[in-house]
């Protein structure tokens, strides 16, 4: 498995990968609402503004295929500390369980690092996500940029330090992001 930045001319192919992922784990609404975020985020986000990293399959006979993608956009805090939300996250049906969603989070977070970014946070499962250095967050410590309908499910961790320090204040999300339907 190779991890990589994305193409912008992968666009189609990895909504598709998003589409078809949460169609197998939930479905078929669901699928089609998580590829159409995905498309929206890269399509509307300013490139300083988001990162999205795939990690491609070069083992196949039918040529390479993109086998997980992650996206991360930007929270934007008043004090202007550097943070990203990871979230859309798919790895496809056929390659999981093998290690491929952990890595592919593991090689982003060191580039978001790389790149100066101090505090990255997602929403989802904490069982999962506490593998690649997540854990729980309060909304008395950093609040969520909108109402969650699963608290426990709000998780970061800092970059640059042991622990996330408070900070007062919403940070805000990117537009795609800004849908409360999502949270
Ligand atoms: C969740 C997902 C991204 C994980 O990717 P993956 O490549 O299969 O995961 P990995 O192989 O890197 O998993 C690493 C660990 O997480 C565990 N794990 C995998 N999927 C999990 C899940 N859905 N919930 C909790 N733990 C999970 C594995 O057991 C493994 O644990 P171990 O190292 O202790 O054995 C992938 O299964 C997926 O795309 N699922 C459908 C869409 C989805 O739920 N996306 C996340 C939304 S928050």
């Amino acid at each position: 498995m190779e991890f990589s930045v994305y193409n912008p001319g992968e666009i189609d192919e990895i909504r598709n990968l998003f589409t078809r992922t949460f169609t197998d784990s939930e479905n078929e609404a669901e699928g089609t609402m998580v590829g159409n975020l995905a498309y929206e985020v890269m399509n509307t986000t300013d490139s300083n503004d988001l990162f999205v990293f795939v990690a491609r399959d070069h083992s196949r006979h039918h040529g390479e295929q993109i086998a997980g993608c992650i996206i991360f956009s930007r929270l934007t805090f008043d004090s202007r500390i550097d943070a990203f939300l990871l979230s859309p996250v798919a790895v496809s049906t056929d390659y999981q369980g093998k290690g491929t969603g952990q890595a592919l989070i593991n090689f982003g977070l060191s580039t978001l690092k790389d790149n100066g970014t101090k505090l990255v946070f997602t929403y989802g499962d904490p069982n999962y996500y506490s593998h690649t250095g997540f854990g729980p967050v309060s909304e008395t410590v950093i609040k969520a940029p909108l109402p969650l309908s699963h608290p426990e499910g709000w998780l970061g961790q800092s970059l640059v330090s042991k622990e996330i320090e408070p900070i007062d204040g919403k940070p805000r999300c990117v537009q795609a992001m800004n849908k409360p339907e999502i949270w």
